[in-house]
């Protein structure tokens, strides 16, 4: 079905579009509205309805969401957006009249849509269509909540601990919503990685396992899309990492924050969370694919192999696991957890490169911090001269350089680029629940 909404999708678009650049009277725009027609009619002969919903950036139908196709209709869904278009329905014994009609209204001038785009249609005389806002049955139906971006880790908190709940349960999940909490995630990154990436450090002081599973999330999901992964396949990482130690919630909490040395006992049952996490995510290949079994399965192997769980034979390390295992140990090492002593970052920095090679994937490491920098995003930090500073955005070019935003004394106030100013350099961290704390909120 969904390969038959696509063509219906892409042929209604094409329509539009020669509408807009022949008008319509020109054969140009008959012929394409005669393929449009044809596709509907394919999609109506055994339904008696269509609806596809614009949710985010992304196409919908039922629910799917049409990742890929997304992004070559970017524009074209920013079109319907601006005429308030969220949802479009086509109903069975829709005419090709009715079709060319309503291309005809939609494809107006955005002003005209201001009183509401379902008008348009009726003043037309179309019957077998309406479009308009997403109603909350759409939403529902296509498992879309709506939330607000500011809340949106809070918001992926929940629904993590929903769909990980569910998981050891051996409920049933909805892997479309997960997807599409995740996507809203990229999504954010791309526009907000700042504030996202902020949130993912803030959120520190928590000791849940939920947490860290989420933050791994972000983190992996980040750092794959910046690797040049396909969209699909960063969901599927981020999805992998999400599940990467639900093995954990399995094993008592005593045991995983134990201050003192671990026993030989303890610690095996400690590492038996690979193999019982990977048993449990083999439940859910069918909606969630291999990945998290792999990962699961690998996220403490090492690059080397040298790792947990042993191996009769040699295993290398998939790469989603050698991405998840960075993200891992990064977070666990930048939290502030009761049983170890918090790090600031370059002392993370200086112990995953002391493992670059037996534990991470060279290559990957240097990219990972190429791409979070050494000082992340928000870090408080003392300046050779003194003064201090928040990080606003990294350089790549040189991991010790971002650019930073001075905040402390007042007449030193101002944003500087490290990589252009060389006389400073950044010599220190300042912890954000101590010392640092109230220059954060100066930032
Ligand atoms: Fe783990
Ligand atoms: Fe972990």
């Amino acid at each position: 079905m969904s390969a038959k909404i696509e063509v219906v999708f892409k042929e209604l678009l094409t329509c539009l579009q020669s509408a807009k650049m022949y008008g319509l009277v020109h054969p140009m725009f008959q012929n394409s509205l005669k393929k449009a027609y044809a596709a509907f009619e394919d999609v109506l002969s055994d339904r008696q309805e269509v609806v596809l919903g614009i949710v985010g950036d992304e196409l919908a139908y039922d629910k799917e969401i049409f990742f890929d196709l997304g992004k070559f209709l970017r524009p074209a869904i920013l079109y319907l957006k601006e005429r308030n278009i969220q949802r479009l329905a086509f109903y069975r014994g829709l005419s090709k009249e009715e079709l060319g009609k309503f291309v005809g209204v939609i494809s107006g001038p955005k002003e005209d849509f201001k009183a509401g785009p379902q008008q348009l249609l009726a003043l037309a005389g179309v019957e077998n269509i309406s479009i308009g806002k997403l109603k909350v049955a759409d939403r529902q139906d296509m498992g879309v909540l709506e939330f607000n971006q500011l809340n949106l880790y809070d918001f992926s908190m929940n629904k993590v601990a929903q769909v990980v709940s569910s998981v050891l349960n051996l409920e049933k999940i909805d892997p479309q919503a997960l997807k599409l909490s995740l996507n809203n995630i990229i999504d954010s990154l791309s526009t907000q990685r700042q504030e996202l990436l902020n949130l993912a450090t803030v959120k520190r002081y928590d000791v849940e396992v939920y947490v860290h599973m989420l933050n791994v999330a972000i983190f992996s999901t980040y750092f794959s899309s910046r690797l040049g992964f396909q969209k699909n396949d960063v969901l599927d990482i981020g999805i992998a990492a999400l599940f990467h130690d639900i093995g954990k919630l399995y094993i008592s909490r005593k045991t995983l924050r134990k201050p003192n040395q671990l026993t030989e006992e303890e610690f095996s049952r400690i590492k038996s969370h690979t193999v019982l996490g990977a048993e449990f995510m083999f439940k859910y290949i069918d909606s969630l694919g291999i990945l998290p079994v792999v990962v699961s399965f690998e996220h403490h192997l090492k690059y080397d192999s040298s790792g947990y769980p042993r191996m009769p034979w040699l295993r290398k390390q998939h790469i989603a696991s050698a991405i998840v295992a960075i993200c891992d140990v990064y977070d666990a090492l930048s939290q502030r957890r009761g049983y170890k002593q918090d790090y600031s970052p370059d002392v993370v920095y200086n112990i995953m490169n002391r493992d670059k090679g037996s534990y991470f994937d060279p290559e990957l490491l240097d990219n990972f911090f190429k791409f979070m920098g050494l000082w992340p995003i928000g870090a408080v930090v003392g300046l050779n001269d003194a003064s201090i500073a928040l990080v606003r955005e990294q350089n790549e070019s040189d991991i010790r350089r971002p650019k930073i935003e001075i905040v402390s004394p007042q007449d030193r106030k101002r944003l500087v680029d490290l990589t252009q100013d060389v006389t400073l350099s950044i010599e220190r961290y300042l912890n954000p629940w101590k010392e640092g704390k109230e220059y954060l909120r100066l930032g």
